[in-house]
């Protein structure tokens, strides 16, 4: 029996946090380990171009995003790791099906209206002002991360749902026009739990700036944690386990039964400043092994290149044949034969 392939991206425009890691990386990494599954992990870096334009940062951060699945124990031998942009297979699919896409059905992707909704709030008379073409066209390039790799569980956050249903579209209409090429792909979202809250109390997201970042030295992580918004309540008063951010970043990473012990001692009227050291020892006995590693490698950049490497050997070695058929399909090959 073929094993079934789960494939994600992950956009290298920073430096990896807390809620990247409860929310897609460990998940990501334990079910690489799964013997039925046939892990594909990549680091989106042409999808950084959208976000990202500081040429540094996105180099900067390619290295820092490998090296953190890596130090993390994802198992580069069981899995595909590899960066998008060491694959040029890819590129060429989403030229490809971009020529079966509807304008109408990118009009249509979240990112994309939000950007036109923010000029038109924002009273400009042209509400495509600043898109560029690489935004508009970003679900293309998903897609072809994709269906490149005949992936049919993608792990994904909510917001990324669309995109795995547009490149079900496009896998489809492809299909329906050349023939049956592309196995349909479903987007697997991760539990609800698994988003954590920020150092303000908003979800933790890059964009609103209060993020912990997962491998920070020991003392910087203390300091951010101390930091976290919390209410005037005293020590000796319970309390709730609403819009408690140490709590809820607590319950994103412990076990059940540690989370149930730390949501008594709430009720028991822990202090703030007690319960951020608490956190914070939880997280630092956590973190602690694999930040020694982080470091390791990322004073290592050779050897977390020839990893990519030989990952985008492997890759390519799948997308090769896949983009063959593609080509011949829509009737692009030799004349000769
Ligand atoms: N767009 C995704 C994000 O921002 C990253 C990504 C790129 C991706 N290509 C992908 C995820 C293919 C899943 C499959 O999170």
């Amino acid at each position: 029996m073929s094993k079934e392939r789960v494939l994600t991206g992950i956009t290298t425009t920073g430096t990896p946090h807390l809620g990247n890691y409860a929310g897609a990386i460990r998940p990501a990494i334990a079910a690489s380990r799964a013997n039925d599954t046939d892990s594909y992990y990549f680091l989106a870096d042409y999808h950084a171009l959208v976000k990202q334009p500081d040429p540094a940062a996105v180099h900067q951060s390619s290295l820092e995003v490998a090296a953190t699945w890596l130090a993390l124990g994802l198992d580069a031998e069981q899995a595909c790791f590899y960066r998008q942009s060491d694959v040029p297979e890819i590129l060429e699919l989403s030229w490809i099906l971009n020529a079966v896409t509807a304008k109408g059905l990118m009009n249509r992707a979240h990112a994309y209206k939000a950007a036109v909704q923010a000029n038109v709030d924002g009273g400009s008379n042209d509400p495509d002002k600043a898109i560029t073409m690489a935004l508009f066209t970003y679900p293309v390039l998903m897609a072809a991360d994709i269906l490149m790799f005949n992936a049919k569980r993608v792990p994904v956050g909510k917001d990324q749902k669309q995109h795995v249903e547009m490149a079900r579209d496009i896998a489809q209409r492809f299909n329906h026009i050349y023939g049956e090429t592309f196995v349909l792909p479903e987007a697997e979202i991760g539990a609800e739990t698994a988003i954590l809250t920020g150092l303000d109390g908003r979800k933790m997201s890059k964009s609103y700036n209060n993020t912990i970042p997962l491998f920070v030295p020991a003392k910087r992580l203390r300091k951010l944690i101390m930091k976290i918004k919390t209410n005037s309540l005293e020590p000796g008063e319970p309390k709730s386990l609403e819009d408690n951010s140490i709590y809820a970043i607590f319950r994103a990473l412990a076990t059940p039964e540690e989370t149930e012990k730390f949501a008594a001692q709430f009720a028991d009227g822990i202090g703030w400043g007690d319960a951020k050291q608490q956190l914070y020892e939880y997280l630092d006995a956590q973190l602690a092994d694999s930040r020694s590693e982080y470091e390791r490698l990322i004073a290592d950049p050779g050897y977390v290149e020839q990893t990519l490497q030989s990952g985008a050997s492997r890759a390519r070695a799948t997308a090769a044949p896949l983009l063959a058929e593609v080509r011949k399909a829509v009737g692009i090959r030799s004349l000769a034969g």
